[in-house]
């Protein structure tokens, strides 16, 4: 078990604060939810409702899993992270249209079809170790954007096939900032009942950024719908998924849709973790030596491939102890559709409840030492003994993230290359602190001292 003090970067207030709403949100979630199974944020009145969290497994899985049907994504975070995700996306469809969309995708998320992404995954993985190679040799490096490329650059391979060689894919990436910099203040005016269109820092970059996006989204769905070029890809899939009950095709603004959903939620969540796993493990040596000999007896020096990636066992429980103490979705929004009690909390049709992933991971009842790093936890054994909803990096029930499965491969063929070959220890003189944009980001980067090995 590995302590830092970082490891806990602020102290829960009691009481919350509107700057720590726009600039890491989870310091108004109150001390009691790191020991109470549910806890109420208060209000600021009159300008914040109070609101409910869940921290207890029980009453997660309660919302999450055994009364699904009952509740649907919330209007808050739907309005805070639709300037990420696009309403028409699956991510936001409801009822008969979300199954629908789910049951479209699917397929590009079996492990059949994952496992031939290994390589796919290997290559990028590779170059950036090569340029890691040229560039770092023991200098300073930020890991958290060379993770955003990295990972961007793997999400348009699988998305787009051959085409994402003919993306300006840098500034793809910088016009995607804009966007999910801002969901806090979203989110942060919505509850406060304020109209979508009231400006806040940095909206209008957004907006111009959004309509940068879509116009580039919508070509690209143009142009592959004029050459009609057979191809293994996502967006391949998407365009020729049919409903089977009604025989009916996405439109053109639901590709778009999802197409700038799958960009977004297939990069910048993995993204976050990765970077925060190399931070943890240039802190926690041991652990990051204890790594490197497992990755080298299951591969010596040569590519990763799909056979490799079950005997990488350590590799995966240091990635789910990193999501643990850094889960990049910090935290999910649902909304009953009829009044209902949920413990002791009655909670009215359409109103708001949290469930906070960063509190359940920390949870005083639910782990021992919450916050020391210590990837042991995640032992087959040690994850059966545990409730199926005290560690939910992807969510948990219907509405679980369909990419759990892509995430876990491609950050474990990542992380064992990169750890493979490089050495990363903390940048002197760096402190952390945490942002919550979209997902849970440093603020000031994350920038490590890279040794090649
Ligand atoms: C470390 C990586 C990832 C994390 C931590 C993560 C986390 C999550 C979480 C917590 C949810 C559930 C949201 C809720 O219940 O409200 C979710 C949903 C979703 N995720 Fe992920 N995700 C990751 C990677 C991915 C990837 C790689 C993709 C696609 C390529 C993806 C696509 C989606 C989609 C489409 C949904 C919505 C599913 C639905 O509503 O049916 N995610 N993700």
């Amino acid at each position: 078990m590995f302590h830092d003090a970082e490891f806990m970067p602020f102290s829960p207030r009691a009481k919350p604060s509107l700057r720590a709403a726009v600039t890491n949100m989870i310091e108004n979630w109150p001390p009691e939810a790191y020991r109470e199974g549910h806890a109420v944020m208060r209000g600021l009145w009159p300008i914040l409702p109070a609101t409910v969290l869940l921290t207890d497994p029980v009453l997660i899985e309660e919302v999450l899993i055994a009364r699904a049907e009952e509740f649907v994504r919330d209007r808050f975070q739907t309005r805070a992270l639709s300037s990420a995700f696009s309403r028409k996306s699956l991510f936001f469809a409801e009822g008969a249209d979300w199954r629908w969309q789910r049951r479209t995708a699917a397929p590009a998320f079996r492990h059949e079809k994952l496992i031939e992404l290994v390589p796919t995954f290997a290559r990028g993985a590779h170059a950036q170790a090569q340029e890691w190679r040229r560039t770092a040799n023991g200098g300073i490096i930020n890991v958290a954007p060379a993770m955003a490329q990295l990972t961007f650059a793997i999400i348009l391979r699988a998305v787009l096939g051959q085409g994402a060689e003919t993306l300006d894919q840098r500034k793809f990436l910088a016009e995607l900032r804009p966007r999910v910099s801002t969901t806090a203040w979203r989110f942060l005016f919505a509850r406060m009942g304020l109209p979508e269109a009231t400006p806040f820092p940095g909206s209008r970059k957004a907006a111009a950024s959004g309509r940068w996006l879509s116009d580039a989204i919508s070509r690209l769905v143009a142009n592959r719908r004029a050459e009609g070029r057979e191809s293994k890809d996502i967006l391949a899939l998407l365009l020729s998924a049919k409903d089977p009950e009604t025989g009916r095709a996405m439109s053109d603004a639901e590709l778009i849709s999802n197409l700038y959903m799958f960009m977004v939620a297939g990069h910048e969540t993995m993204a976050t973790a990765l970077a925060w796993t190399l931070w943890l493990l240039a802190k926690d040596q041991a652990t990051q030596e204890r790594l490197r000999a497992e990755i080298q007896a299951a591969l010596g020096q040569r590519p990763i491939g799909p056979e490799d990636i079950d005997r990488l066992t350590f590799t995966r429980q240091v990635l789910q102890e990193s999501m643990r103490l850094f889960p990049p979705a910090f935290g999910v929004g649902r909304a009953p559709r009829e009044d209902v009690t949920i413990g002791p909390h009655k909670i009215r049709a359409g109103e708001l409840v949290i469930i906070a992933i960063w509190c359940v991971h920390r949870h005083e009842k639910l782990w021992d030492e919450p916050y020391g790093f210590d990837p042991d936890r995640f032992a087959s054994e040690k994850v059966k003994a545990r409730h199926r909803c005290a560690y939910m990096p992807f969510g948990a029930g219907p509405r679980i993230c369909i990419g759990s499965n892509f995430a876990m491969l491609e950050m474990t063929t990542i992380l064992a290359t990169l750890v493979r070959g490089f050495r990363f220890k903390p940048a002197p003189g760096h402190q952390v602190a945490l942002a919550s944009h979209l997902t849970l980001r440093a603020k000031n980067g994350l920038p490590l001292v890279i040794e090649v090995l």
